[in-house]
């Protein structure tokens, strides 16, 4: 179906695609994410952890694609992030680099990634931009982290930052908790967003933490912010591809807004599929190949002498 834009003349509702028909569609940098912030154009992003859904995300004008850890649970079905390692990120940032044209890709350096020397840090964050065609990097941590985080961007990578409720902390925050509740919390969020809006972060990711806290980090720093459970005055918005399709095996976060009920279409469309085998509705004949019917009637010839020699 062809898009229809408002510059063709169709009603507001009729509109299925908000980029102009014509309109070349522009690559987004880390430029684009300042300037947005500095027009107050919301900011959207979406995960994605393989090539086909990457299409999608990226055919759908979403400014910026993340290859989260977040694929640890919804794609490899670990309990927690802490495991997956830089091979397997590397592998599915790989797959994603070859759906996406215009988003800015950003892959998640994943748990004792960056927890190690400097040296190891950025030859580990060069491997996401070499072998993963990564655009930039995204560390979880703040203030802790933005010494590392600077070295980081002086090797000519750019890097997402990542405070509030970390699920690489899960084990030291003990449970996934809203953060940022007490006025010490506050402070120290706060200190967090401004040490990296200061190191030079392409974007600030602020996941679970009350609206209003996002709201001030928001006003305080230059960086664009991405909220996720983080309130509508965030500079943009994440969520998981599996969660705004009801892939996720279990009851969403509060913040989660489901879009579309995948699960049950996959599950409809698989026990289709087995019914129709079980009762021979499929394969039909217009769905099978074909002998030319120079072959088939030489193929018949053949039979026939056969059954006669036999005979
Ligand atoms: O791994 C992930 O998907 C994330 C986003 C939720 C911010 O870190």
């Amino acid at each position: 179906m062809q898009a229809l834009s408002v510059a063709d003349g169709g009603a507001l509702e009729d509109i299925v695609s908000l980029t102009p028909i014509g309109e070349p569609r522009q690559k987004i940098t880390v430029a684009t994410l300042r300037d947005k912030k500095l027009q107050h154009q919301p900011i959207t992003c979406l995960t994605a952890y393989d090539y086909a859904s990457a299409r999608l995300v990226d055919e759908a004008a979403i400014d910026i694609i993340l290859v989260g850890d977040s694929l640890a649970q919804t794609m490899l079905g670990y309990e927690n992030t802490l495991s997956v390692t830089v091979d397997e990120m590397l592998h599915h940032t790989r797959a994603v680099r070859r759906g996406v044209k215009h988003a800015f890709l950003v892959a998640d350096m994943p748990y004792g990634s960056f927890h190690v020397t400097v040296d190891e840090t950025i030859r580990n964050a060069a491997r996401f931009v070499k072998e993963g065609g990564a655009e930039a990097v995204k560390m979880e941590g703040g203030e802790k982290r933005a010494d590392l985080i600077r070295r980081v961007i002086d090797a000519e990578i750019p890097v997402a930052g990542h405070i509030g409720l970390t699920p690489q902390s899960v084990n030291v925050l003990g449970g996934y908790k809203v953060q940022g509740k007490t006025l010490g919390a506050i402070e120290q969020l706060m200190h967090d967003a401004v040490a990296l809006d200061r190191a030079g972060v392409a974007c600030i990711y602020l996941e679970g933490i009350p609206r209003e806290v996002a709201a001030m980090i928001t006003a305080e720093v230059e960086t664009p912010t991405i909220g996720i459970g983080a309130g509508p005055e965030c500079d943009g918005q994440v969520l998981v591809f599996h969660d705004i399709l009801n892939l996720t095996f279990g009851p969403p976060a509060k913040f989660v807004r489901r879009y579309a009920e995948a699960a049950a279409l996959i599950t409809d469309a698989v026990q289709a599929f087995r019914a129709d085998v079980l009762s021979r509705q499929y394969p039909s004949d217009g769905e099978s190949y074909h002998l030319p019917r120079e072959t088939q009637q030489t193929l018949e010839t053949v039979l026939e002498r056969k059954q006669g020699v036999r005979r």
